[in-house]
């Protein structure tokens, strides 16, 4: 008999894969979001169960830094069951500068430290000596390879259609090559928006599901009002995939690029190689008024609550959880 495709290559059980499983209420991370995941999206997404992720960047300095992770470590032990919750940190923070944030957020209960670019090797030795996990950020398997090889804990595969700095390879392919070779963590990211797609994660061989730009319309986000209110009108067609905006690629709202009287498809010319936005007006800067967002933006019709769209969101999973295999769903249908 063929082994399963996402049977992992080395011994590790969902129990060592997931630690925390017991904690969650579903297998899902809002994922960090620089200018959108604001210390009250953190601990909205704690309290209805899921882990949930602060990027560091989002913080002016460290006092304030601090001080939301405080607020987030209080809300947290008031909870009868306490989720995880991490921290996106750079790689390319100064050594003396990496040991202190990782300092502090060890004692202010962070369990799980994510790095999206750069080379992860430093963080995960200096997080691991804190006692925390460490995931990384990967668009391939080059990059989940380097990942590996500094003794990662957990990948998140970025899938095409993503939120932010994303990739072009399709999650069928990327979380089942993944989970051949890597039996660690693997997370699915980039255009989840339903309880379905939490469901399918799972089924491909990844542990968790990583949620972005849904958790941008809510409530709870830190994002503009006008931003939520363009992904609720926004469909996957009108996301443009181009490095032209800061040199790197990434999915940006055109309506967003319009209202600065920018054309996707002639943005002004941008030095080659060079990373940043110089080459646009003065008046633009990504992520503040240039927008963001994945393909999940079909699935976006409210701006819901935290906790609300959670209830939406295990319904669906479990409803998708109930479908019956092949042959049955074929006699259902
Ligand atoms: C507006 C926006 C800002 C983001 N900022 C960050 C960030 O600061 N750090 C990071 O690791 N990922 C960042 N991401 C990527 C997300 O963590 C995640 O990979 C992505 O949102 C998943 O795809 P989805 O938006 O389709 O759910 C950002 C994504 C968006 C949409």
């Amino acid at each position: 008999m063929n082994a399963p495709t996402h049977a992992p290559t080395a011994n590790a059980s969902t129990r060592t894969r997931l630690p925390y499983a017991a904690r969650l209420r579903l297998p899902l991370i809002c994922a960090p979001m620089y200018r959108v995941t604001s210390p009250e999206l953190v601990i909205a997404a704690c309290r209805a169960g899921i882990v949930a992720a602060l990027p560091r960047n989002n913080a002016p300095d460290v006092a304030t830094f601090d001080a939301w992770l405080a607020r987030i470590e209080t809300a947290a032990a008031e909870l009868p069951v306490r989720a995880p919750y991490a921290v996106n940190l750079s790689t390319r923070l100064a050594p003396d500068e990496m040991e202190h944030h990782l300092a502090l957020c060890a004692r202010r209960g962070v369990e799980i430290i994510i790095s999206a670019t750069g080379d992860p090797s430093e963080l995960i030795r200096r997080a691991h000596g804190h006692g925390m996990l460490v995931y990384a950020d990967a668009v391939n398997l080059h990059f989940a390879r380097k990942a590996m090889a500094a003794q990662v804990d957990g990948v998140i595969a970025i899938g095409a259609g993503g939120g932010g700095h994303s990739g072009t390879i399709n999650h069928l392919t990327l979380v089942a090559a993944l989970r051949r070779e890597f039996a660690g963590t693997i997370v699915m990211a980039g255009a989840v928006s339903n309880g379905a797609a939490i469901r399918a994660a799972e089924i491909l061989g990844a542990d968790l599901a990583y949620m972005g730009t849904r958790f941008t319309a809510t409530q709870e986000s830190g994002a503009p009002e006008a931003y939520k209110q363009m992904l609720v009108d926004a469909a996957p067609s009108d996301l443009s995939y181009t490095d032209s905006v800061n040199g790197v690629p990434a999915n940006w709202l055109v309506p967003s690029l319009r209202s600065h009287g920018l054309d996707p498809r002639a943005m002004p010319a941008r030095e080659p190689g060079v990373r940043g936005h110089a080459h646009l007006p003065e008046t633009v800067v990504p992520w503040q008024n240039l927008w963001s967002a994945g393909q999940g933006v079909a699935e976006i019709d409210d701006i819901p609550s935290v906790a609300q769209l959670l209830d939406r969101l295990e319904a669906e999973y479990r409803a998708a959880t109930a479908v019956p295999a092949f042959p049955q769903r074929a006699r259902t249908a």
